[in-house]
């Protein structure tokens, strides 16, 4: 996984059919998708529960791209040999999920992933101060974590700006996650973003049978940022 800031579309499978992932996988990536994100909850951490290691074990041989693991977890510690071991390439941790972020961070990148993190929309951008060496990518939430279909929140446009300056030179992704559509994606992409997560704005109007819609949609995102430069 060689690092850029082109911009990366990654569709969340949580507005997937959840019977038919692998084939749902294989149609955003033949439609156009960059990267697929993953949303692991735990209804602890997040109110909503969807799945874990083996799941994610068995999809991963249908992703050619890139696997963007979110945990929604806590704790995630005890969990992340599983998640490096069903093939993860990304694996993000949010830094509320627990008082010892910086000791996570070491095991994600120990277990040989590149290590994400992530920040909900209540949490200043000020937290990873001390954290920015540690990181290949960090996701800011523009929803309240848990559930796909949510309103984008606006206020996360100004920390994003705030972290582009702080990343400076370093290799590390900035990663939106939730309620992007193609009229918040570019304010997202000007603010600094390369990694859009879109579920439902992927999703809707498609199924594996008739997969035109989510590159339609794929490609609406996209373009609504190419007009910004
Ligand atoms: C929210 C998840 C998101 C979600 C995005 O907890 O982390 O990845 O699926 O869904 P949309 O794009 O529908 O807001
Ligand atoms: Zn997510």
């Amino acid at each position: 996984m060689s690092f850029d800031r082109s911009l990366k579309i990654a569709p969340s499978i949580l507005s997937a059919d959840f019977a038919n992932f692998g084939q749902e996988i294989e149609a955003v990536e033949a439609q156009g998708a960059d990267w697929i994100h993953v949303d692991v909850m735990d209804g602890h951490f997040v109110p909503n529960l969807t799945f874990g290691p083996p799941l994610c074990k068995a999809i991963r041989k249908h992703i050619k791209t890139v696997m963007d693991v979110h945990l929604m977890i806590a704790p995630v510690d005890p969990y992340i040999e599983a998640f490096a071991d069903a093939g993860a390439d990304v694996l993000t941790a949010h830094l509320e999920a627990g008082p010892h972020i910086h000791r996570t961070l070491q095991a994600i990148r120990g277990a040989g992933c590149k290590a994400g993190l992530a920040l909900n929309p209540g949490t200043p951008v000020e937290a990873l101060d001390y954290l920015l060496d540690m990181v290949d990518l960090v996701c800011v939430m523009t929803v309240n974590p848990g559930f796909g279909g949510q309103k984008f929140i606006h206020s996360q446009i100004a920390k994003v700006e705030k972290l582009r300056t702080m990343i400076g030179d370093r290799p590390v992704h900035i990663e939106i996650d939730g309620g992007i559509t193609p009229e918040t994606a570019p304010l997202m992409r000007k603010a600094g973003a390369d990694v859009l997560v879109a579920g439902s704005a992927v999703f809707k109007g498609g199924s594996v049978s008739d997969p035109a819609p989510y590159g339609a949609n794929i490609r609406a995102i996209r373009t609504s940022c190419d007009t910004l430069v």
